[in-house]
């Protein structure tokens, strides 16, 4: 394994979180207003809104939380995860609701899509090997191999996730848009070092992935 990969994961070990129960059937009902923009089942068609089916339990109860706090009236410019979309949305869900979503969009599955030939070839070096000159880690290391990501350590599931979201969620990283990687800032890192053709290629492969 790779040193930055070895250093990122000592780091992000320390922010552990701790595990809310989440009921899937009554998530299921408190879904109903997620389902125009991500799909009744979270698989969502439009490629901006990102798939939330088969996604880690852990890591979606984190996002809506990030979500909750970077979308609230009061909220500061570095606090959360902004996404105006939902503004409004979370407001009236409590933990106990959020962790009931989780667990229902954990239970279902991830429909996958299709690479571009023409990117796969870059795209999969990226994410098997990243790039031994500039230390960008492998992407398997966390998201592994078949890129169903580590629901236990709350690293996302990736494989299937539409190209254009992945695109807009690593764009934003690297520009420092999208803040919510902790303070290892884990993904801000590696962002850092991909250029637009690197994120092009590997989003596309992520899409096909699985
Ligand atoms: C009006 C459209 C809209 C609605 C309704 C909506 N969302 Fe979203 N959601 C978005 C968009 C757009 C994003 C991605 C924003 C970005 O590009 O970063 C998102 C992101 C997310 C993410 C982060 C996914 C990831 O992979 O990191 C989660 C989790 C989520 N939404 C859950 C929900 C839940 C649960 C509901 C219902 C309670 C909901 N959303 C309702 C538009 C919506
Ligand atoms: C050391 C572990 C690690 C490595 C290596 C890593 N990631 Fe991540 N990645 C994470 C974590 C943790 C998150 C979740 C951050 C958060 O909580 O918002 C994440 C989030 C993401 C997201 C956002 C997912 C979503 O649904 O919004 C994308 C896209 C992503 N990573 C792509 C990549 C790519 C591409 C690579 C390889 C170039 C990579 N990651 C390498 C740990 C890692």
């Amino acid at each position: 394994m790779n040193k930055v990969l070895v250093s990122l994961l000592l780091t992000l070990g320390i922010t552990g979180m701790a595990h809310a129960a989440g009921d899937a059937e009554a998530g299921k009902n408190k879904a109903a207003v997620c389902g125009a923009c991500h799909g009744p089942d979270g698989n969502s068609v439009a490629p901006n809104f990102p798939k939330l089916a088969g996604q880690g339990e852990r890591y979606l109860l984190k996002q809506l939380k990030d979500i909750k706090a970077g979308t609230a009236p009061d909220a500061k410019p570095e606090q959360g995860r902004k996404v105006l979309e939902m503004t409004g949305i979370l407001a009236n869900f409590n933990d106990q609701d959020l962790a009931d979503l989780a667990a229902y969009f954990a239970s279902q599955k991830m429909g996958v899509g299709a690479a571009d030939p023409a990117l796969v070839k870059r795209g999969e070096a990226l994410f098997r090997g990243g790039n031994l000159a500039d230390g960008t880690p492998a992407c398997t290391g966390c998201h592994s191999p078949n890129g169903a990501g580590n629901a236990a350590a709350g690293f996302p599931h990736l494989g299937g996730q539409h190209a254009q979201y992945v695109t807009k969620q690593l764009t934003d990283f690297r520009e420092g848009n999208r803040t919510n990687d902790g303070d290892s800032m884990v993904m801000r890192t590696i962002a850092a070092k991909l250029s637009n053709k690197d994120i092009a290629a590997v989003s596309s492969y992520i899409q096909g992935l699985h």
